[in-house]
């Protein structure tokens, strides 16, 4: 680790830019109209600075474009796959490598492999893609988060951690052959972007093989919540990014990536087993979701990039500045008095919508009345993670009342500059004073899966 200094500053400089517009309020209020008031379905065209998602919109490095120009694009045993296995062992130490198209291709095959119908899948909160997955497999999900989690006013520093009494309690109710694995979220996204310790971690590991439990990490943003740990776990400080993330892996039986994240890549994703006759099911399955097992669905050049984007998300001053980032922004909005999510986590921050706009029902969808109020200010794109992304209860098809009504505001990595987060946290405030106004939505299409995507609304009659 280099010594600490006084201020972060980006550890690289920029060698390419992407010219970004200004559009004027009519036409903003035009396109989110037409976009059914939903951000997911605004034209990129028409935003001004993108914090819908931190998913596949970082900047690559010169290293991993030269990577690209590198790939080997052959059908059957890339040379970039295996460069791509050989990082996975050396870094995370998983055995076994699957490629897949992202995150979710790897979700659909761990489910259909470990999960049979009737089984109890336990997870330190749900996330979207993931549970969908576990519940088309015949599973259904169980939160085992810590209550922390749920509350936006909590200051606890590991939101992330696994409420090992709630564990307990599911393994004594429906038994350990019930439960093919704990579903271990690094960190924790629809918390806000908040870590587990590694202390929790730990334990949930010993409780786990007492009752012959497997863990699946969900490692998408597993180098930041490493930082996290380094930061405030005690003891650890001392230790590199790159060496806590190698424990986190060891305390696990296997892992689901979306490399769109940490990775540093624009698509990619894979399934790492350390059991031989999962890696052997799962190869038999992805030829036919994804494409053959040594590439998945993906190009050899975006294995490439991938190989080398894991090896940068590793480095300790890559992995302050990007969080620092996003702290840079949580703490000029926390000064404003703007009621977001804390402690602030890493790759967004998240407004907390229930407080911003008090006299709108949840049914009144207010996260996304916030965030479509945010993009007519501005152009600023956000995404909601509330009761919309929270979807229906699968038995009795009643809306999920989710605890966390939010707006997230993401950071790419390695994209937008101190003066853009200055940006949105004027807009934030500017739309905070102006919050009485607000009158919140109501659906008029809603899709069966992952509503979120692409259901459309309209204004709630003033
Ligand atoms: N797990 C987590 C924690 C994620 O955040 C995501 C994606 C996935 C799995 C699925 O991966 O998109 O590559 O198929 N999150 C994105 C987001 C979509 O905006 O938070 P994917």
């Amino acid at each position: 680790m280099t010594p600490q200094r006084a201020s972060w500053a980006e550890p690289y400089k920029i060698k390419m830019v992407e010219p970004l517009f200004l559009t004027t309020r009519e036409t903003r209020a035009r396109a989110i109209e037409e976009a059914g008031y939903n951000t997911f379905l605004l034209r990129s065209a028409d935003v001004y600075i993108d914090l819908l998602t931190d998913s596949g919109t970082s900047a690559m490095s010169d290293r991993q474009w030269a990577g690209l120009m590198m790939g080997d694009e052959a059908y059957a045993g890339s040379r970039s796959y295996y460069h791509l296995e050989e990082v996975v062992r050396r870094r995370y130490g998983y055995r076994h490598l699957i490629p897949t198209h992202q995150g979710r291709g790897a979700e659909n095959l761990i489910s259909q492999v470990l999960i049979k119908p009737g089984d109890v899948i336990p997870g330190n909160m749900y996330f979207t893609t993931t549970k969908v997955h576990q519940e088309l497999a015949g599973g259904t999900f169980a939160d085992i988060v810590v209550d922390e989690a749920h509350d936006p006013r909590s200051l606890f520093r590991f939101k992330g951690n696994v409420d090992l009494a709630k564990l307990e309690a599911l393994i004594a109710e429906h038994g350990a052959a019930r439960i093919p694995y704990v579903s271990l979220a690094t960190t924790v996204n629809m918390a806000g972007g908040q870590p587990i310790s590694l202390e929790n971690l730990r334990a949930v590991r010993a409780l786990t093989r007492a009752h012959g439990i497997r863990i699946i990490h969900d490692m998408t943003r597993v180098a930041e919540n490493a930082y996290m740990i380094q930061l405030h776990e005690p003891g650890h400080a001392h230790r590199s990014v790159a060496e806590i993330v190698f424990e986190i892996c060891s305390l696990t039986d296997g892992a689901t990536m979306s490399a769109k994240k940490d990775a540093l890549v624009n698509i990619g994703g894979f399934l790492a087993t350390n059991e031989d006759d999962v890696f052997e099911e799962a190869r038999n399955l992805v030829v036919i979701y994804e494409g053959l097992h040594t590439y998945g669905g993906l190009a050899g050049r975006d294995m490439e990039a991938m190989a080398i984007g894991i090896e940068e998300s590793l480095d300790d001053d890559h992995i302050r500045a990007r969080v620092g980032q996003v702290f840079y922004l949580g703490d000029k909005l926390v000064e404003a008095g703007i009621p977001v999510v804390r402690p602030i986590g890493t790759h967004g921050v998240f407004l907390d919508a229930k407080a911003f706009l008090p006299h709108l029902p949840q049914d009144a969808f207010p996260a996304q009345a916030l965030a479509a109020e945010l993009y007519l200010d501005s152009g600023l794109r956000a995404m909601e993670r509330g009761i919309v992304s929270a979807g229906r209860d699968s038995r009795t098809g009643e809306h999920c009342y989710p605890a966390l009504e939010l707006v997230r505001l993401t950071i790419p990595r390695r994209v937008y500059t101190q003066a853009h987060m200055d940006v949105v946290a004027e807009s934030v405030q500017r739309v905070y004073e102006r919050r009485a106004s607000i009158r919140g939505l109501e659906m008029t299409y809603e899709p069966k899966y992952l509503r979120f995507f692409q259901a459309r609304f309209r204004p709630r009659p003033g």
